[in-house]
């Protein structure tokens, strides 16, 4: 079979320090002859900001168009943050996402059971939750026009947004909500603020048209973003598919987040429109950042990384054995008591980014000899 045509983009921060760790084990699924990535290494954020003078370069974006999947870390960081607007890390995945109409990012909360003691709720209302959250990556207000800073006839300044979402922009990202929906719970929750911005008024309403006319059989809820922001909070359980726009999306997710533990367990993959080139490509990353606070220590937890690998080798690979392997072993390492600062508990083992990806490897080893 030909080659998996694989671009890594480590970025910045803890980024190159949880992404070795999936090299690790890609050097290992390569030893054992499973599969050969062909793989190149790009630069993004910051790092490429500082050898080339864009946070994305036009070179990243040719890779990532010959690539069959991308693999990326996390951009950004206090060295950057008084950058112009136009030259701000975060660019290289805004940019990413935008040129490659990757404009549904599958955001799982999961709860595993051996990380129930890391939620930020009590047990009885996370045990076994599994929410997946689908936020639209290419339109909204992170990109809607005008947008910018101008000063008023007062000479005042005023910062401006600007949220516009075309009824093809929302139908396309909830069909991909109520395709998943179909394989998970069969419901889709879908948030906005219909009640006072006109952008939602419409997401409502295609999303409702769109669930009445292809998708009868899924049971399809209407809430307002921060309703759902207090319900996830308070009774999790009851979401299955949460379909949001960019921004409801983002803040939601991070949310989510805490009621898995940490930010360091969450993956998450951006599929795509079909390229004018007939191809179809997709990026996984982890929807943590670039943790500033605990670079360059060697703590960051690497599973969130390691498991946006495992997204990839399933939704972009069909390698679904390899994938549910590497879950397996992820959660058998936290099973068996290694965390990282992040996830800790009274009585578990404290380790770093390095061991608990070593950790990983073993178990990767023992369930497949
Ligand atoms: P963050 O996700 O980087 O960190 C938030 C908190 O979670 C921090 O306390 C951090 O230490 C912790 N954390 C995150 N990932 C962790 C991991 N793997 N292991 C252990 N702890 C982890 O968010 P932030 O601090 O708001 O942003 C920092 C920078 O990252 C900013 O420049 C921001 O723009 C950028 N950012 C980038 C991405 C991305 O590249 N996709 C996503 C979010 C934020
Ligand atoms: C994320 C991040 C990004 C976003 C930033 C870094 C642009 O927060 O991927 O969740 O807001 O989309
Ligand atoms: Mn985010």
């Amino acid at each position: 079979p030909a080659n998996k045509k694989l671009l890594i983009l480590p970025g910045d921060g803890i980024g190159p320090e949880v992404m070795r760790e999936v090299r690790r084990i890609i050097d290992w699924m390569d030893r054992r002859r499973s599969v050969t990535f062909e793989i190149e290494e790009g630069l993004v954020g910051g790092a490429a900001l500082d050898a080339t003078g864009s946070p994305c370069p036009d070179e990243t974006v040719a890779a990532a168009r010959r690539a069959d999947a991308v693999l990326f870390g996390s951009v950004g960081g206090p060295r950057w943050d008084s950058l112009p607007f136009d030259r701000r890390p975060e660019l290289g995945i805004l940019r990413l996402r935008k040129d490659l109409q990757l404009f549904a990012n599958l955001r799982p909360a999961v709860v595993l059971d051996a990380l129930i003691d890391a939620s930020a709720l009590r047990p009885d209302l996370v045990r076994g939750l599994d929410i997946m959250i689908v936020r639209e990556t290419t339109g909204g207000i992170y990109f809607g026009e005008p947008r910018g800073i101008h000063l008023n006839e007062q000479g005042r300044r005023v910062g401006v947004d600007t949220e516009i979402y075309s009824e093809d922009e929302i139908a396309r990202v909830a069909r991909v909500a109520f395709d998943l929906a179909r394989k998970r719970r069969n419901k889709v929750t879908s948030v906005e603020k219909a009640n006072v911005m006109q952008s939602g008024r419409l997401w409502r309403a295609v999303v409702g048209e769109i669930g009445k006319a292809e998708y009868p059989d899924v049971e399809l809820e209407h809430m307002y973003a921060d309703n759902c922001a207090m319900q996830l909070a308070s009774r999790p359980k009851q979401f299955d598919v949460v379909l949001g726009g960019n921004l409801f999306g983002d803040v939601l997710s991070d949310l989510a987040a805490a009621l898995t533990g940490s930010l360091g367990m969450l993956p998450s993959a951006t599929i795509g429109a079909l390229q004018a080139d007939g191809r179809r490509t997709a990026l996984y990353e982890p929807i943590h950042g670039s943790a500033p606070d605990i670079a360059g220590k060697g703590v960051a937890n690497p599973s969130a990384q390691i498991l946006s690998f495992a997204m990839l080798l399933r939704l972009s690979f069909g390698m679904d054995e390899d994938a549910a392997l590497i879950e397996q072993a992820v959660e058998k390492v936290l099973g068996g008591g290694l965390r990282t600062a992040d996830i800790m508990a009274p009585g578990m083992a404290r380790v770093g980014t390095s061991v608990m990806g070593e950790a990983v490897l073993r178990e990767l080893e023992k369930l497949s000899s």
